[in-house]
């Protein structure tokens, strides 16, 4: 294994501290919960070792909504879905194994098979194609050594959404060229387009990743799962989560358990929400001149890019400069996702109203300032 660290985890905020930044548009997720918000009293549980799949319970109400078409026991809990993404990396890919990944794309998705000395063949997808994941693209790079598809579905940083007939073709595809398909389905429910049906139900080679970190702003209680129809790839998945923590943590899987089964609770204040967050981000995007974007359809980020003008005029480590240091503002940079600083991510789902709206007028400033005539 080859590991380094990622810009993106590097230049966190939580690494920086929360409370040094004053608009925090760096986000993938939605506000953090408090855990006095949750309703618990957990005092009865028992510190121990807990089932080394995960909690029954939470793998039961996780496999009743693909309405058991995966087994509560084809579930299995994992310390977020960061975990979940690095056991199926690290179980399914051999050095010079071949691995097709979209780029842009949640860093570990690129950086683990890298880590581990996989052979990464990129779809690099484009703005102009308006960020989509074409099928034709993948079945472009399949040869007999790929081993696994990796795609992000709603995805991270542009928040577009796949078409469930590209999924289809895709699970197809895979299918017949005899490969795993990796689903990171983090913000499946993130989705306006309407969500789409869990990825691992079409096929037994699909595996469907996700967690309670981004939709349901609980990043640190650490909990996130896997599913997958494909008995021996789960056997490997299941000895690989023993070999690196035997089992998840008590206390996590029962917040997670808890709040789950209050999930017609809490997921509908949180999507309207989330929508009134959106408006907000659009109505800033239609009254401003710099950037471009293809609109989200899904997810609670955006991924901007400057106009070529701008690109053209700006000092953009200026840019950067200003925001951060002068305004107190923090985006994810393009770096952040192997792409130009001239995109930038912006997470709008996780910041008050208020903080949303300045950091999004901190960006107009940020340029006006560093516009080179
Ligand atoms: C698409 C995607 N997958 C997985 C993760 C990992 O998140 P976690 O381990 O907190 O579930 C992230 C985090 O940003 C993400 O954006």
């Amino acid at each position: 294994m080859n590991y380094k660290r990622m810009p993106i985890e590097i230049e966190a905020p939580e690494q920086l501290g929360y409370h040094t930044i004053d608009c925090n548009l760096t986000e993938s997720s939605y506000t953090d919960f408090r855990f006095r918000d949750l309703g618990l009293d957990l005092n009865e549980l028992l510190i121990s070792y807990v089932d080394h799949r995960g909690h029954p319970g939470l793998r039961m109400l996780l496999s009743e909504e693909t309405r058991g078409i995966i087994s509560p026991d084809q579930v299995l809990l994992t310390s977020g879905a960061a975990q979940a993404l690095f056991i199926i990396s690290s179980s399914l890919l051999n050095p010079g194994d071949e691995i097709i990944v979209v780029r842009p794309n949640y860093a570990t998705n690129l950086e683990t098979p890298r880590a581990l000395g996989a052979r990464l063949r990129i779809v690099d997808l484009d703005f102009e194609s308006g960020y989509r994941t074409h099928p034709e693209a993948i079945a472009a790079l399949l040869t007999p050594k790929t081993k696994l598809v990796s795609i992000t579905v709603p995805h991270n940083p542009t928040g577009t959404v796949m078409t469930e007939r590209d999924l289809d073709a895709i699970i197809e595809l895979t299918g017949k060229a005899g490969c795993m398909l990796l689903v990171d389905e983090t913000y499946r429910e993130m989705n306006f387009e309407g969500v789409l049906p869990h990825a691992a139900t079409r096929a037994p080679h699909v595996i469907s990743v996700a967690s309670f970190s981004k939709t349901f702003g609980l990043p640190g209680i650490r909990v996130g799962w896997l599913m997958t129809g494909h008995a021996a790839a789960f056997e490997s998945f299941f000895a690989a989560k023993e070999q690196i923590q035997i089992c998840g943590s008590a206390l996590d899987e029962e917040i997670a358990y808890q709040f789950y089964k209050k999930k017609n609770y809490f997921l509908p204040a949180i999507l309207s929400n989330l929508k009134r967050k959106f408006t907000i981000v659009k109505d800033w995007y239609e009254n401003q001149n710099h950037f471009e974007w293809v609109e989200p359809r899904g997810g609670c980020v955006a991924f901007p890019r400057f106009k070529k003008a701008v690109s053209e005029r700006i000092d953009l480590e200026g840019f950067y400069r200003t925001l951060n240091q002068d305004l107190n503002t923090h985006v994810g940079p393009g770096h952040w996702f192997e792409q130009s600083k001239t995109s930038m991510r912006i997470g709008y789902g996780w910041p008050g109203e208020d903080e949303l709206k300045r950091g999004l007028e901190n960006l107009s400033k940020a340029i006006e300032v560093n516009l080179k005539s």
